[in-house]
């Protein structure tokens, strides 16, 4: 039985779980009390995290969830509250075996808030620490972007002193760009992107999870990612799926998220046979667990396995191409393997 047998034991890479969805509605009412922050009144979800919770369950789309995800991560203020944040997230991570994750953070939106990159970043790398010493997880840090905000806000938050700093002690590897995604193609930040490419950092957008496979299309030509996060509609452009195939561009498919967020009506509907036919990498994450119905990455595979059947020999490709596709070192690889 592979969903009970061989599953909850393979070795697990995550590399596309926003740590501020990681925020469970108990964790959020706990730092709300702490911080003195007053919730939306105006709102009923907002009465307890079992409101809440049960709000989570009927997300419209992307943009409705972001909405709720944007007002949980207001109650995020100390270094301590960004280190518990990833400190819990890590403890369930390694429940289901994870031992590597690249985690994707959103500066933009606490900066905002007037909370300061260094702070974020002392707790982050704190929890980062810890989970590497008492549960063998190893992470980097993503710095996503916001592309609902003016391409020119992430460039300039991309050279605030603090975030070079940040690249070049090497805390941060990486860049992402994620939120809303209908009308805001990756080619609008194709500055930022060279600029990050210049600093050598791994690269990496949303598209293809609401919008088009012309937004993977300008994510690749354009940004230069080496990975695609979700790309779940790629298979509605042929062409590009076989370059994507042929070129062994990794996708970061989230099949629990896309069935909350509406993208499609249950993960049976996801392109996951196309993809293992015609050779398209692809590993399986959590995107915002604790927003969808707290499913973490295991029951991401298993809902997989549900839906698809895969053979041992098809996981054992996913598991490879997941350690393979990371941003962990050499060394770490070889570990996992
Ligand atoms: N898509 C885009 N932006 C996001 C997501 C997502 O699934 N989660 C958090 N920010
Ligand atoms: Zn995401």
């Amino acid at each position: 039985n592979i969903e009970e047998d061989l599953l909850p034991f393979l070795p697990k890479c995550e590399h596309h779980i926003h740590i501020e969805g990681a925020l469970t509605p108990e964790l959020l009412f706990t730092l709300a009390k702490k911080n003195n922050i007053t919730l939306p009144t105006d709102d009923k979800a907002f009465t307890s995290p079992a409101t809440l919770t049960e709000r989570y369950r009927h997300f419209a789309s992307l943009d409705d969830f972001l909405h709720y995800y944007y007002i949980g991560m207001s109650v995020l203020i100390t270094a301590a509250d960004f280190e518990a944040l990833a400190t819990s997230y890590f403890s369930r991570a390694a429940r289901d075996t994870v031992r590597h994750a690249d985690v994707f953070f959103d500066p933009q939106a606490h900066l905002s808030r007037g909370v300061d990159y260094p702070t974020l970043l002392a707790g982050l790398s704190a929890a980062q620490s810890h989970a590497k010493q008492t549960l063998n997880l190893t992470s980097e840090l993503v710095c996503c972007f916001l592309r609902h905000l003016p391409a020119q806000a992430s460039l300039a938050t991309f050279h605030l002193p603090a975030l070079q700093a940040s690249f070049a002690s090497g805390a941060v590897r990486a860049i992402g760009l994620d939120s809303s995604e209908a009308g805001f193609p990756p080619h609008l930040f194709a500055d930022l992107y060279a600029d990050a490419r210049a600093l050598g950092l791994n690269l990496t957008a949303h598209a293809g999870e609401e919008a088009p496979p012309e937004y993977i299309r300008s994510a690749l030509d354009d940004l230069h990612v080496s990975r695609i996060d979700h790309g779940r509609r790629l298979p509605e452009d042929p062409e590009l799926l076989a370059r994507v195939a042929a070129q062994g561009t990794l996708l970061t498919l989230c099949p629990i998220s896309n069935v909350f967020l509406r993208g499609v009506g249950s993960v049976s509907e996801l392109p996951v046979r196309e993809f293992l036919d015609a050779g398209v990498k692809f590993s399986i994450n959590s995107d915002d667990p604790a927003y969808f119905g707290g499913n973490y990455i295991g029951e991401n595979y298993a809902a997989v396995q549900r839906a698809f059947a895969l053979s041992v020999g098809e996981w054992e490709g996913v598991c490879r191409a997941a350690i393979e596709g990371s941003w962990c070192g050499e060394g770490r690889k070889g570990e996992m393997r």
